[in-house]
């Protein structure tokens, strides 16, 4: 006999069938509560709340666990590269060696933007947030295929392999190119014969930095932060993409608004965060005792820290914390930031403030200082973040694409004024 749940409202019981995951997880079905009962739930933020069935990623915020179609992110972080990660997030199973070359061609022969793309860059002060030029840009380029932008569902998805091609190769131009418009740079050319990460570099610093070649340290370090970022079930930004999917709109204005929602200072924009108040608590000469009394009297924020689904250390915060280590050994150089985020995490993970609220390092605690080693400017940090959470992005509006049909509407509870009626401006 399946299991359900009862609620009893106003002296009436209600029964709703219990809904089990794949890893153990259990829902209570409410799509039926309102009509049945007259009521909602209430869950601001949504903390209690499944918006959907999905087989794309499975996190375990109690222990630490983040998998991948099933695929522990260690093993992936350890074996894959991003643009394996990316086929099997989208399309949930590891490339063969020919899909493997097939997806990579595709994104490698869909770098470049048509000529009069650039124009647009000119319209934006130089001087512009790398995040609002990146959700105008993806937009925009959608302008230039028709095909995949119809919000004709049936249209896009016979389209949807080429359309997935072109955001992973393109997103990573754009950023390169509103890098090169914000030190008023001649763009350049991305090169095929070049791999993913590389190229992403060559379109940044190629000519800006003498005879500029990224070490292969360099972009190992940035294939796997951008392996780290590729899905995260349903985070902030990518439910919002799944919002906007949901009333039939097209890929590109999903990703777009997904963009604008990773850029908070809580979600996306943390790596940017971290890093400058790594930068100024050195500054201050404080080693970061001072800064923790002061998040824990509540006049700081401990940014990198915490998790609404992580109750434990998250996974991807160990493997960047490693990462930034071995960048720096290799690269020859050490960062006083990355001492004083070690002195801040064992500081931290030792107070009973910290102990008590469950707070770990998250996945921005130490992922800017790999972009920092790699001469990425703060400012271009959330936008890296984009870059890699693209496939998660385009996976999800995929599922949802091919699984649901209704629109996400929530409901409220009202608490505003009751029965108003218009007085003329002369009796106000
Ligand atoms: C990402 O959802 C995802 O999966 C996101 C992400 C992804 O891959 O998509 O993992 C990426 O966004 C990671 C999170 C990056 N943000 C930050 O590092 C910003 C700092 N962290 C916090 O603002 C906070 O922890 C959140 C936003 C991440 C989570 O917020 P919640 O779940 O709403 O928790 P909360 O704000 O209700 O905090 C619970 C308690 C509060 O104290 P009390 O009111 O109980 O006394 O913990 C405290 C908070 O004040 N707290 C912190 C803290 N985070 C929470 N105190 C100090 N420093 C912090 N960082």
């Amino acid at each position: 006999m399946s299991e359900t749940a009862t609620i009893t409202i106003e002296g009436k019981e209600f029964v709703y069938p219990v809904i089990h995951g794949t890893e153990g997880e259990k829902a209570i079905d409410l799509r039926k509560l309102r009509g049945d009962s007259g009521y909602i739930t209430y869950d601001d933020g949504y903390g209690n709340t499944g918006s959907c069935l999905s087989e794309i990623t499975f996190i375990n915020g109690e222990v630490g666990i983040l998998r991948h179609r099933g695929i522990p992110i260690e093993e992936l972080a350890e074996n894959a590269s991003f643009l394996n990660t990316a086929f099997l997030v989208i399309y949930g199973h590891l490339p063969g060696k020919e899909e493997y070359e097939t997806f990579s061609n595709s994104i490698g022969s869909n770098a470049s933007v048509p000529g009069d793309f650039s124009h647009h860059f000119s319209g934006f002060p130089n001087d512009a947030h790398p995040m609002a030029v990146l959700s105008a840009m993806l937009n925009a380029i959608g302008c230039y295929h028709g095909k995949l932008t119809s919000n004709n569902r049936e249209q896009e998805l016979e389209h949807f392999y080429k359309a997935a091609s072109l955001l992973i190769s393109k997103v990573r131009t754009i950023a390169a190119m509103t890098y090169r418009m914000r030190k008023d740079l001649p763009f350049v050319e991305p090169r095929e014969d070049l791999g993913y990460v590389e190229n992403f570099l060559h379109m940044m610093f190629h000519g800006e930095k003498e005879d500029y070649q990224p070490s292969a340290e360099e972009a190992h370090a940035l294939d796997l932060f951008l392996l780290l970022h590729a899905d995260h079930e349903q985070n902030c930004s990518t439910s919002t993409v799944r919002m906007v999917s949901s009333g039939g709109a097209n890929l590109f204005a999903s990703v777009s608004s997904g963009v604008s929602a990773l850029w908070g200072p809580l979600h996306g924009g943390a790596n940017t965060a971290v890093v400058k108040m790594l930068q100024s608590i050195h500054d201050s000469g404080d080693d970061g005792s001072q800064f923790i009394e002061a998040a824990k009297s509540g006049k700081a924020r401990l940014m990198g820290f915490g998790h609404r689904v992580y109750k434990n250390y998250d996974p991807r915060a160990k493997i960047l914390g490693g990462a930034a280590e071995k960048l720096m050994a290799n690269m020859g150089h050490s960062d006083p930031l990355l001492d004083i985020a070690r002195h801040l995490e064992k500081a931290a993970l030792e107070d009973e403030y910290f102990i008590q609220r469950k707070l770990y390092p998250n996945v921005d605690f130490y992922s800017g200082l790999i972009l920092k080693a790699i001469g990425i400017p703060v400012e271009m940090f959330t936008v890296m973040f984009a870059i890699g959470r693209m496939p998660g992005w385009i996976a999800n509006w995929h599922e949802l694409a091919t699984t649901s049909s209704r629109i996400h509407r929530p409901r409220q509870i009202y608490t505003g004024k009751t029965d108003q009626h218009y007085v003329p401006v002369k009796d106000r």
